[in-house]
């Protein structure tokens, strides 16, 4: 070999090893030593691993996870859904940025929902100010003022109750939700005098959302069809609200004067499309989690007497404090009630499955030491209602026990964040946590303080066939109307 075939072979052999070390620096996933992927579901070819997701996610989950950990992947024709089960895997799913776990394409079937140029309509930059609005309409100041609404909604309900009767729990509890919702967030002018209507057209939008619609959002069939014009007229009832508002000068205290007075950072307004499109989001993320939530609730405080009589008597000692009075911090006094609440969330999560879309490779260690790469593409999934049951979690997991919350054992929070997720968690955590206690709190303390209540169906049962997995069936509740004695 001569002089210069040496020089070249160096040179050669130099640049090899420079590109080496500048791709394992930028590229560090793709050159070092790959992890094992995921263990994969069994199922048949083609359709197999459709059928095993129609059949109930959560009955796959309970199968799987015995079997395969906390990390597995399910094929769903060339789809690859990975879950990632439990705080010690799913950090990544929370905490990860837009650019390497997004939402934007698991949650596409929104748009027709929403309408055009909101929340997964739009770049995560303006998806991010449009949050900010949220954030802005949810603070405390603003709650403040929702609280007032929310109880004069509830003492107006329960005041058209007899002194005695039978009712569905569940039924009174949907329609006292929608009712403070469109008071709260759609505004004065829909909840006096379009009420009727605008419940209609939701009740459009809200049977647009069908199983097949996560797959084929535009599939020309008669409720998706319907769910088009609903938001179409529900687009031209809010412009006409908006404009007037607009003209009077009048400013009210709900969600849509927020929405109407938010700004992006370049100074330009909401458009009127925009203010419709988040109105609906904002109702279609609250209004069934709520009333489901509010039910169980109460289904569980009738069920186990000693945490209805500790909820009675948080109540005696607050209006022995305040006297009848219900305002925004005496709800946030009522810590036997938050932990009751929050029990019947954690055993029954509205929202079972949560989603993203996977632009990174990324690699998680469960807690038995197995590490696994996530390669990107690769649909990423958690589930609340299966994570807040696992027994090195949670103590006896399937006992509705509201105490575990309490100071002292606080099993939400000493295994890990991300260990209680029925609100999700870190980026992408639910804006309208607050808000949704506040107006729980709201009907559960007025029902305590001026009725004896009874469940008289059987305890109910989870509906899984929901898009928002809620209760099966009637809640049957027979009530007297009495006054809580405080002495
Ligand atoms: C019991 C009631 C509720 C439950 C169980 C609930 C649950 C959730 C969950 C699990 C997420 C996270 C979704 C994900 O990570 O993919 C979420 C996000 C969100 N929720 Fe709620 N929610 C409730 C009430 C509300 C209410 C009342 C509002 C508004 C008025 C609201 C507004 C939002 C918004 C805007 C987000 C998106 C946050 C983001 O992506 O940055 N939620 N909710």
């Amino acid at each position: 070999m001569d002089v210069l075939n040496v020089g070249v072979l160096t040179v050669i052999v130099a640049t090899l090893v420079v590109a080496k070390l500048i791709s394992a620096l930028l590229f560090p996933r793709s050159t070092a030593k790959r992890l094992p992927l995921p263990p994969v579901v069994k199922s048949w070819p083609l359709l197999g691993g459709l059928v095993r997701f129609i059949n109930g996610p959560m009955v796959m989950l309970r199968h799987e996870y015995p079997k395969l950990g906390s990390v597995f992947t399910l094929n769903i024709f060339h789809k690859k859904i990975t879950f990632l089960i439990g705080h010690e895997v799913s950090a990544h799913f929370f905490k990860a940025p837009e650019s390497d776990l997004s939402q934007q394409e698991v949650y596409q079937f929104n748009v027709p929902t929403f309408g055009p140029g909101v929340v997964f309509d739009v770049d995560y930059s303006v998806r991010q100010e449009q949050f900010r609005f949220f954030t802005e309409a949810l603070r405390v100041n603003k709650l403040k003022g929702y609280v007032d609404q929310m109880v004069t909604e509830a003492q107006d309900y329960f005041s058209k109750w007899g002194d005695s009767g039978e009712v569905d729990l569940k039924y009174e509890l949907e329609h006292l939700i929608i009712l403070t919702a469109s008071r709260c967030l759609l505004g004065r002018e829909v909840r006096d005098k379009l009420f009727a209507d605008v419940s209609a057209l939701f009740h459009d939008l809200d049977n647009g959302m069908l199983p097949i619609s996560v797959i084929l959002p535009y599939l020309p069939i008669p409720a998706h069809r319907r769910r088009d014009q609903a938001r179409k007229k529900l687009a031209e009832i809010f412009a006409t609200i908006i404009a007037s508002r607009k003209q009077s000068g009048k400013s009210e205290n709900d969600m849509l004067q927020c929405f109407i007075e938010s700004k992006y950072k370049d100074g330009r307004p909401t458009s009127e499309s925009e203010v419709t499109g988040l109105l609906i989001a904002a109702l279609f993320a609250g209004q069934h989690t709520s009333s489901i939530t509010s039910t169980w609730t109460g289904a569980y405080l009738l069920r186990h007497k000693e945490y209805l009589s500790a909820v009675l008597e948080e109540q005696k000692t607050l209006m022995e404090k305040h006297g009848k009075k219900v305002d925004h911090d005496i709800l946030s006094e009522m810590d036997v009630l938050y932990r009751c609440i929050k029990e019947a969330l954690r055993l029954h999560p509205p929202l079972i499955m949560l989603l993203r879309s996977s632009h990174t490779d990324f690699s998680v260690q469960t807690r038995e030491g197995k590490q696994y790469d996530i390669p990107k593409g690769h649909i990423v999934a958690t589930s609340p209602a299966f994570a807040n049951r696992l027994p090195h979690v949670f103590k006896d997991p399937d006992r509705y026990d509201p105490d575990r919350f309490a100071v002292g054992r606080e099993e939400d929070k000493v295994a890990g964040p991300f260990s209680y997720i029925s609100f999700g968690g870190g980026r992408h955590g639910c804006l309208g946590e607050p808000f949704a206690y506040l107006q729980i709190k709201a009907i559960w303390s007025h029902l305590l303080r001026n009725f004896e209540l009874e469940l008289i169906s059987p305890f109910p049962e989870i509906d899984w066939n929901a898009m928002v997995v809620g209760v099966k069936g009637k809640v049957m509740v027979r009530y007297k109307r009495r006054e809580l004695s405080v002495n």
